[in-house]
């Protein structure tokens, strides 16, 4: 059956159902290395179906403030390496709006959208799936440096971040070795472990800390003392900044747990867990400590030829998951196959760490 052409500039006659011409694309929570490399492969594979490509501004924000711009091969040239994204990002939630689905709902309408690409992580995908719910036509994009996405193997992001930690633990250990220090270095990650583990290994970290499994500090001052034993008197400690600690953990530095601020998806703002632990190291141990914190340098700069390479293959994929209809899924890749999955599992719980790959760090802690 030959499919029905539609000449989607014909007013108010058109089929929807029939075809999708009009893809509305934004990029939704925490910047990451890889998104630009996303939207180059998105317009590009568009050109095949003749797909006309809008860039909306600053996330689910820009819809609101009806803030776009057209995405085409120039807007896109040059971009594959460029950290960031071109058309901006932000944490705003539709839903959490007053009326904000209706104001959705009727800013679609006045865009015409035909069909949402929403590139974003977890929070992002949760908006996603809720529009989906809502009557919209959405693909989601994974992205994230954490990697905490259910349903993806790897998210892109998280590779450039790990090579940025990495390369800073690199950098701390001659600087640690040099003075005879601890060295406490805070990635990020949330409340996931990926990159302290990931970084920790490939970095030769003496502990890493992360919140799926907790490592008391007491054990990490055996570790650093047994290692003094050895002849080596500087030690690495990696730390997620989402492990938990309580104040019954600190004997020596009054552990702040109050005063959480949150950030616009209403979460927990993370980050300054190893300022106490340093304190409390060198306070119980007496070994000189610092703390690091690499905040968002890991988000920041080139992607690297992983995380563009993972970012062009989802950006082409999504163009060919609007063709078939998979609204209300993600892309995702497992096995280095890119596949899909429905939105409602790929949010239904998060991808902590694989406790196999955490044994593999623990032979180091001794
Ligand atoms: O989700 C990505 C991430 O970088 C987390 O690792 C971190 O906790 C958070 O975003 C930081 O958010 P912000 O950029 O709002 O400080």
């Amino acid at each position: 059956m030959t499919k029905k052409k539609i000449n989607k500039s014909s007013g108010t006659n058109r089929n929807r159902e029939l075809d999708e011409k009009k893809i509305g694309v934004l990029t939704s929570g925490g910047d990451c290395p890889g998104l630009n490399a996303v939207l180059r492969g998105i317009v590009r594979k568009s050109l095949e179906y003749d797909y006309k490509i809008i860039g909306i501004l600053n996330g689910w924000k820009g819809i609101f403030d009806e803030d776009y711009m057209i995405l085409g091969m120039k807007e896109v040239s040059g971009i594959i390496n460029r950290g960031g994204t071109i058309i901006g990002t932000s944490r705003f939630n539709p839903f959490t709006e007053k009326d904000g689905s209706s104001i959705l709902l009727e800013k679609m309408k006045m865009a015409d959208f035909d069909v949402l690409i929403c590139i974003g992580g977890e929070g992002s995908m949760h908006i996603a799936h809720q529009a989906h719910k809502a009557g919209i036509k959405v693909i989601g994009v994974p992205k994230t440096i954490d990697n905490d996405i259910y349903g993806t193997d790897f998210t892109f992001g998280f590779d450039t971040a790990v090579g940025i930690a990495t390369e800073a633990i690199d950098r701390l250990h001659t600087t640690a070795e040099s003075h005879h220090r601890v060295m406490v270095v805070e990635v990020m990650g949330r409340n996931a472990g990926w990159i302290a583990l990931y970084s920790g290994i490939g970095g030769g970290a003496d502990v890493v800390a992360i919140p799926e499994r907790k490592v008391s500090i007491e054990h990490m001052i055996d570790v650093i003392r047994n290692r003094y034993i050895r002849g080596k008197r500087f030690s690495i400690i990696v730390v997620a900044e989402g492990c938990q600690f309580s104040s019954d953990d600190f004997k020596n530095v009054k552990f702040d747990t109050k005063n959480v601020k949150l950030d616009d998806f209403g979460r927990p703002r993370l980050g300054g867990i190893s300022h106490y632990l340093a304190e409390e190291i060198e306070a119980r141990s007496g070994f000189e400590t610092r703390a690091t914190i690499l905040g968002h340098l890991q988000r920041g700069g080139m992607p690297s030829a992983f995380d563009r390479v993972l970012g062009t293959r989802f950006g082409v994929y999504s163009v060919d998951m609007v063709r078939e209809k998979k609204f209300g899924k993600m892309c995702a890749i497992q096995g280095n196959k890119i596949t899909e999955i429905p939105l409602s599992k790929a949010i239904s719980k998060l991808k902590t760490v694989d406790l196999e790959i955490y044994k593999v760090a623990q032979v180091f802690f001794s």
